[in-house]
């Protein structure tokens, strides 16, 4: 697990570091200076433990900004609510690994018009954060119900707020792999690479045949989408559209 692992490095760098000060291998002592050097073994355990390269970064700032921001002389209730704050909208990302992003205004319209307009349509948002897209879709089509359904409380009461008007936005807070996919005709999900291979043997387990499951960004690996589509903003978004097997076509 990646958050077992940065513990794993952070502590195995700090008892190191210690080690080494104790036997009087260190040349110097300003605090920076040693922060530095914990962050960069730190940053080597972890690449031994073969963590993502993000965390290689992460490792290697992690303790020299906590010596700086000691060095600040902010009062000890700052960093109490930054953590609270932080703990509200990114919740469980640590497990989950599964960050806040949000869809741009252009992929929902793109999604919009690459969408069957045969029939009112049921889309849930896996993971709806603030509800970027599910007020703009709900917007867009009147006639369509959007839901959303989010994990994370402050992106969760954002979306609800931002969303109160909408008669035809649906948001709940929970976990969406607690929740039945079966009701619904697309599937969208924002999430990352880590959660596509599950959430695919989900969407076939429990949604009918001929719908959609659909990934901003994130390829399903060993599974064939069905059309990509190229929104064409600054940040090459592509929509993966997985349709699900079978021959019953959308209501
Ligand atoms: C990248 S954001 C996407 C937000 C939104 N769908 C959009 O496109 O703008 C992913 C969101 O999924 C939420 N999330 C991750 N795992 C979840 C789960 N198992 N159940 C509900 N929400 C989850 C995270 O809290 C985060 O807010």
């Amino acid at each position: 697990m990646p958050a077992l692992k940065a513990l794993v490095a952070q502590l195995g760098a700090l008892a190191l570091l210690f080690m080494i000060g104790h036997s009087g291998g260190l040349p110097f002592d300003h605090p920076l200076a040693l922060a530095a050097l914990q962050g960069a073994i730190a940053a080597f355990f972890a690449a031994g433990l073969r963590s993502a390269r993000w965390w290689i970064l992460i490792h290697l700032a992690f303790m020299p900004c906590i010596v700086l921001a000691a060095g600040g002389g902010l009062p000890p209730w700052v960093y109490l609510v930054a953590f609270a704050g932080l703990t509200l909208v990114y919740w469980s990302s640590f497990r989950t690994q599964v960050p806040l992003f949000l869809s741009n205004p252009l992929t929902v319209h793109r999604l919009a018009a690459w969408l069957p307009d045969e029939a009112p349509l049921a889309v849930l948002d896996v993971g709806s954060g603030t509800g970027s897209l599910v007020q703009r879709l709900a917007r867009l089509r009147p006639d369509w119900q959007i839901h959303g359904i989010e994990t994370a409380p402050a992106p969760y009461w954002l979306s609800r707020r931002l969303c109160r008007k909408l008669p035809n936005a649906y948001l709940v807070r929970g976990d969406f792999w607690q929740s039945s996919l079966t009701e619904f005709d697309v599937v969208y999900a924002f999430l990352s690479p880590v959660p596509m291979s599950a959430l695919w043997a989900k969407a076939m387990r429990e949604m009918k045949p001929g719908s959609w499951l659909i990934s901003n960004s994130f390829e399903i690996a060993r599974a064939t989408p069905s059309s990509v589509v190229n929104v064409g903003d600054r940040r090459n978004t592509c929509l993966y559209c997985y349709r699900i097997p079978g021959t019953v076509q959308l209501k």
